[in-house]
Formats: structure tokens, sequence, C-alpha cells
């Protein structure tokens, strides 16, 4: 747990910590759709798709003190076993650019490493180019472009981080 101070003119320091949940909660249901709603232009969860990942995936909050204000979800890959993507990840409003985008995604890194996961991947918009740079700076590398609606010249990047050499041990998730 590490202590961090929002405003530097203020006397308030926060306890910053990364927390893995694997249940579903009504609490946890509501504070995936809240915070996805304050991040992306689009939902990505329904009730029904935020429980799902929630008992399926893997979701990481971000926490200060008892708040959470940022939330991470991750699933394993289809092709690559040993792969987690990133689905979404986001940080409540107030809390951003301040340096913990990068710590929370590298303790997100770190926690899955510790799984045996190999290595992580996720898509992000080419023009969202803070995420970029917070992945960049934690290992992240474009390997693909895909346009996915052309149109509206949304280019989305493929990143992938590797979590362990081909050769580490590999230790199954239970
Ligand atoms: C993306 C997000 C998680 C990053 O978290 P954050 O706490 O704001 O990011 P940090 O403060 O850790 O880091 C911001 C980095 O981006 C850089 N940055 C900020 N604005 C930038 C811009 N317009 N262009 C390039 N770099 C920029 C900062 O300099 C910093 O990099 P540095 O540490 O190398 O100097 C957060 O901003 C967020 O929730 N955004 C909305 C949701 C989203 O876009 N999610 C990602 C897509 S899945």
């Amino acid at each position: 747990m590490e202590s961090f101070r929002i405003d530097g003119g203020s006397a308030r320091d926060y306890a910053i910590r990364v927390e893995e949940v694997s249940d579903i909660t009504p609490d946890l249901v509501r504070t995936l759709i809240e915070i996805d709603l304050q991040t992306f232009a689009e939902s990505t969860y329904s009730p029904y798709t935020a429980a799902a990942f929630l008992k399926c995936g893997r979701v990481f909050l971000l926490r200060a003190d008892d708040r959470v204000i940022g939330t991470c979800v991750c699933m394993r890959g289809w092709e690559r076993p040993n792969e987690a993507m990133i689905l979404s990840m986001g940080i409540r409003p107030g809390w951003r650019g301040r340096g913990l985008g990068q710590r929370f995604v590298q303790g997100v890194l770190d926690r899955l490493t510790a799984r045996g996961l190999r290595s992580c991947c996720l898509l992000v918009g080419r023009d969202n180019r803070r995420a970029v740079r917070v992945y960049e700076d934690v290992g992240f590398r474009v390997v693909e472009e895909r346009d996915i609606e052309p149109q509206h010249n949304d280019v989305l990047c493929l990143m992938r981080a590797i979590l362990h050499s081909e050769d580490a041990p590999v230790i199954s998730l239970t």
C-alpha cells in the first residue's frame, strides 16, 4: 500500500492499492457500470455482462482509501490461453493525469505475472494518446493496427506486453 497526495496543497494523503476481485456483488456491478460510463462514450457493460466478467473474468480495482477510483477488466485469450486481455480500464475523472494510471496497469501486470500468465494485450484507439503513453510506459508495444469503423477514422491499436519468457514455468490458474 502506498501513500498518495491527490492535491499538493491539501493535507490529505490517500492509501492507494490495487485489489483483485472475483465474485459478483451488487455494489461491484454498479461500480463497474458507473466508472465505465464516466470513461467511455458508449457503455461497455450491462448488469448482465458486468456480472459475467466479475464471475468468469478478472476484475481489478484501484482504491484510494476505501473508495474505488478505477476499474480494470481482464479476460483470458482463446488463441493464446496464457495471454490476458485488458478489456477495459478506466480511472474516475478527478483522479486522472497524476500517475495513477501507470501504477494501476503495473499493479495489474504484476498480479497477472504472479499467476503465470505470459503476456497481456489490449485494444486502444490510436488517438487516445494518454492511454497509449501509459501502456507504453509499462512495456506494451503496438503489434497491429485495425480500422474498425473507417467512416469514423477509428483506428484501433493492438498492444502487447510480454510478462514471461517462453521457457518460464507456467503456474496454472485455479
Ligand atoms: C487512460 C487512463 C487510465 C490513464 O490514467 P492516468 O492516471 O490519467 O494516466 P497517468 O497520469 O498515469 O499517465 C498519463 C501519461 O500520459 C501522458 N499524457 C497525458 N496526456 C497526453 C497526450 N495528450 N499525449 C501524449 N501523452 C499524454 C502523460 O504525460 C503521462 O505520461 P508520462 O508519465 O510518461 O509523463 C485515464 O486517463 C482514463 O481513465 N482515461 C479514460 C479511459 C481510457 O481512455 N481508458 C483506456 C482505454 S482502454
